[in-house]
């Protein structure tokens, strides 16, 4: 069977000031799990013949896979994460702030609330689809490199949680999560490379 890695982006400046969206760099942490993931990378897909790393469009993706070397790397517009719309760059706390009803909206339903001219979880499950095809089709192992919101919706195709639960989904930083798809059902694994 072959397996497919899930990972978020090594922690960014952006995860550290609490803001969402954005296209910034890594933390040095951040930087530090580019270099960990690298290294199990190698070791767990040594025995492997091919393998591919996908990434999303966004810096703090393609720098996470920096150090990966020697297999191919796709960028995938549709692993971007959940387009916040008119608040991409601010923090939670921002948008409480100065955008109550939408902040409460949210809460209320976090699954189908959309960001004014951004998107919602269901439409990021929606674009994941040809993603989710070209996974299923693929005979090698998969490194997905790409952030929360959208391995929120990857997981829990792959999991088989219920819709209502995907954006609550923990999918934690510096973490791969090992997918094995075999004749027996869906495998996992999950290695925590660092705090
Ligand atoms: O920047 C967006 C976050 O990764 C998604 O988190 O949907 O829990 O706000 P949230």
């Amino acid at each position: 069977p072959r397996p497919i890695l899930l990972t978020r982006h090594g922690e960014s400046h952006d995860n550290l000031r609490g803001r969402i969206g954005g296209d910034p760099i890594l933390s040095d942490a951040g930087e530090k799990y580019a270099l960990k993931l690298a290294d199990f990378v190698n070791k767990r897909l040594k025995t492997e013949r091919t393998a591919s790393i996908w990434t999303s469009t966004l810096q703090r993706t393609i720098l996470t896979a920096h150090h990966i070397v020697g297999f191919p790397k796709v960028q995938w517009r549709a692993l971007d994460e959940i387009n916040a719309g008119v608040c991409d760059g601010m923090t939670y706390d921002e948008i409480k702030e100065n955008m109550p009803d939408e902040y409460a909206a949210r809460k209320l339903d976090k699954l189908r609330y959309r960001y004014p001219r951004g998107e919602s979880y269901l439409d990021v499950i929606q674009r994941l689809e040809p993603v989710i095809i070209e996974l299923e089709r693929q005979r090698s192992p998969v490194v997905v490199i790409a952030h929360q919101a959208v391995l929120r919706a990857l997981y829990a195709y792959f999991a088989d949680k219920p819709l209502k639960e995907v954006p609550h989904i923990e999918v934690p930083l510096h973490t791969i999560i090992e997918i094995q798809m075999g004749v027996t059902g869906v495998q996992e694994k999950r290695y925590k490379l660092m705090e």
